[in-house]
């Protein structure tokens, strides 16, 4: 079983209240938030006022994750608007230990992401701030991309450091996440897994978060 976080990018656009709806009957753990600045990934999605709209609407989680060039400028603004995880990109920080430092002291869970290329050992130092680690199954920017399989070795690797750090930290994988290679990465040691396209452009959208959760398992 892993958490499954379907991200709003794969949404009708002129409906979240809808899909906030639709995921709460659905039985989501949580919603993906992606944020896109254009400069970080070449795409620009929406920023801190929709997330603080998305917060009005909905009692799930916000795993908010911002493909943002150096967003410790707007922890503090996206904190506020009722985030209640912040992800910011590795490679999108020129102070990784100070971005996580910040976003621990508004009170909201912090996450390192990093890009399919970007090896693990960024976390090294940082391990202590880290309350979740996304491995980018993509090259962030755009859903409905394929799945890298490399990512499966990482994401074994990622939580073999998470059992040594004795800490408890959630360990998601972001991008072309569906019900093929959900139950591996489940195995590989997954325990949240986000998908767009694989949950809002399913016939069968509820099914399709049971399969990817493992719910059949159960
Ligand atoms: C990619 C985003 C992902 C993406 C997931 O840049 O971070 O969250 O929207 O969508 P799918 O599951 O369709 O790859
Ligand atoms: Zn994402």
């Amino acid at each position: 079983m892993a958490m499954v976080a379907p991200s709003l990018l794969s949404a009708d656009f002129t409906n979240f209240a809808a899909a906030l709806d639709f995921l709460e009957q659905a039985g989501a753990d949580m919603v993906h938030c992606d944020v896109m600045d254009g400069s970080f990934v070449p795409n620009i999605s929406f920023g801190q006022p929709m997330i603080a709209a998305l917060r009005k609407k909905t009692k799930l989680p916000l795993d908010v994750h911002l493909m943002v060039q150096e967003p410790g400028r707007y922890v503090g603004e996206f904190a506020a608007a009722g985030a209640d995880i912040i992800t910011v990109h590795a490679e999108a920080c020129t102070h990784l230990h100070r971005t996580l430092q910040q976003i621990k002291e508004t009170g909201t869970k912090a996450g390192v992401a990093l890009n399919p290329a970007t090896p693990l050992s960024v976390l090294e130092y940082v391990m202590d701030y880290v309350d979740l680690i996304l491995c980018m199954s993509v090259n962030p920017g755009f859903g409905g991309q394929k799945f890298i399989p490399a990512v499966f070795e990482k994401v074994r690797k990622a939580a073999k450091m998470i059992l040594a750090s004795k800490r408890d930290i959630l360990l998601e994988v972001d991008g072309g996440v569906n019900e093929e290679n959900a139950p591996e990465l489940r195995k590989a040691g997954a325990t949240l897994l986000v998908a767009g396209n694989a949950v809002f452009k399913n016939a069968d959208s509820a099914a399709a978060i049971r399969h990817i959760r493992g719910d059949s398992l159960l």
